[in-house]
């Protein structure tokens, strides 16, 4: 038999996860991803998603937010995702391969989209993370203000939005500019995401004009 080397950093993500609830439930009841108990706190807190919406989900992959939604639209609405990684087919998701980064994939997305109204975006997307401030967070706030923009394109007066974003110096400005947009506007962490982590959800609902 071989035996598989692998690094302290990763034995330690290993055994981190072995003992975590949510990654233990995500398997036991079939979720893609840990992150779907994230979305089921926010959903029970603030009511984002129903039947019949239509619903965009940018970084989907591995899933488990769009299995949450799709779940919740029901075959009454439907799910567009997108992600730069591939992902495995889910009923009543639509989905499409691109990089948000990279304007004909975010065409792309538009095209699928068309004239139908949108009721919510919901991102998950956040850039690869070197570990040095200075690079990380102007990239991940392009990335939040890229996110802003074309959910505030897509959506419906009214509509709503989750993105997650990082705690940083910056986000007291991107705070003022999600407000300036939506009438309801809370900050999220839910106890699934990790207490040592540095990301939060911005709920954004209600969307001016
Ligand atoms: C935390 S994961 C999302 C997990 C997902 N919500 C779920 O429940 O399975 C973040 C995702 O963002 C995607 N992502 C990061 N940068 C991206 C980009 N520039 N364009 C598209 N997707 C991107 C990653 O590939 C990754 O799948």
């Amino acid at each position: 038999m071989i035996k598989k080397k692998f690094s302290t950093s990763s034995k330690i993500w290993m055994e981190r996860n072995r003992k975590d609830l949510y990654v233990i439930n995500s398997r036991r009841f079939k979720f893609r991803s840990r992150s779907w108990f994230k979305l089921d706190e926010i959903q029970k807190m603030d009511n984002i998603l129903c039947c019949g919406m239509t619903v965009v989900d940018l970084g989907s992959s591995p899933g488990g937010w769009s299995q949450y939604s799709s779940n919740k639209v029901s075959n009454k609405g439907r799910v567009i995702a997108f992600d730069i990684l591939p992902m495995h087919p889910i009923k009543n998701v639509y989905f499409i391969n691109g990089d948000f980064f990279d304007r004909s994939c975010v065409k792309k997305l538009l095209e699928k989209i068309g004239n139908n109204k949108v009721q919510a975006v919901i991102s998950d997307m956040l850039p690869n993370i070197s570990g040095v401030n200075e690079i990380d967070i102007p990239k991940i706030m392009l990335m939040s203000n890229l996110v802003l923009d074309f959910c505030c394109s897509i959506l419906i007066r009214n509509g709503n939005l989750i993105l997650k974003t990082f705690q940083n110096k910056e986000c007291k400005n991107f705070l003022e500019k999600v407000k300036s947009k939506f009438s309801f506007v809370k900050i999220r962490k839910p106890n699934a995401s990790r207490k040592e982590s540095k990301e939060i959800y911005v709920v954004a609902k209600k969307k001016y004009n």
